[in-house]
């Protein structure tokens, strides 16, 4: 069975419940620091490896995470494939608070983030393929876990990354409306493409926490994100669950 590391976004710091837990020694990388401490530990009977991407407390901005550090300090802890869990803004009318959405596409606006470990002394110049950013048999085992805990998703979408820390505007959210991205949120990248040079099959599972800007009368309210995510990241250690359960 390939280890499976999962990072944990905004509402998912620790993962409750994972057992024996013991934090793996990797306090620096050749890139520089990880958010926090790697834990492994076993979780649904399986051995897993966690990571809090803004850190412990939750303290690192989307745009100031050292997406590289983290990905390789997974990698030398063992991990073979990644899930991500990343909470959403909604833009798509099915994209409803606490749905979940498991992206099969995504487009990258953020800027200013290092993007690549192909930089600096090459011996030659390396490009990924990346037409699929997510893999295609994580993703199935995620959507077979939502769909056994009876969960509200969708099988597909296109995830928009901004840079944030700000939320976007109501313009904002019409173009990336008119772009097709269905839903929004500020850590998906570099974190996939990344994951994609290091060779580790990645997915996403999205929990939409907020209608994005202008979905909805008013301003987003960060206390109304707070409860839904609180609830949907009950679900989704669940569901996280359901995935290392039925893993072989
Ligand atoms: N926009 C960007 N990122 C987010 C949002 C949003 O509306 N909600 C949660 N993360």
């Amino acid at each position: 069975m390939k280890t499976l590391a999962i990072i944990g976004g905004s509402g998912l710091s620790e993962l409750d419940g994972l057992q024996q837990s013991q934090e793996v020694s990797c306090s620096t990388t050749p890139y520089g620091v990880p958010s926090a401490a790697i834990v492994r530990g076993r979780y649904a009977g399986r051995e897993v490896l966690f990571l809090a991407r803004h850190g412990r407390p939750h303290r690192i901005p989307p745009h100031q995470i050292n997406y590289r550090a983290n990905l390789w300090a997974l990698q030398q802890a063992g991990a073979e494939a990644v899930i991500a869990v990343n909470a959403v803004g909604g833009i798509s009318a099915t994209m409803g608070t606490g749905h979940f959405c498991v992206p099969d596409q995504l487009i990258d606006y953020s800027w200013g983030r290092v993007q690549t470990y192909f930089e600096g002394d090459l011996q030659q110049v390396t490009h990924i393929d990346f037409t699929e950013p997510y893999a295609a048999d994580l993703r199935a085992e995620l959507l077979q876990a939502l769909q056994a805990e009876g969960c509200d998703f969708s099988a597909a979408g296109v995830y928009a990354c901004t840079q944030g820390p700000r939320l976007e505007t109501a313009a904002e959210i019409l173009r990336l409306e008119r772009d097709g991205c269905d839903i929004v949120g500020m850590t998906g990248m570099p974190e996939a493409a990344l994951a994609r040079e290091l060779g580790l099959p990645y997915a996403c599972l999205a929990l939409v926490v907020n209608p994005a800007a202008g979905k909805a009368a008013g301003p987003i309210s960060l206390a109304d994100m707070e409860v839904v995510m609180h609830h949907g990241m009950t679900t989704a250690r669940k569901v996280l669950g359901r995935v290392l359960a039925g893993r072989s």
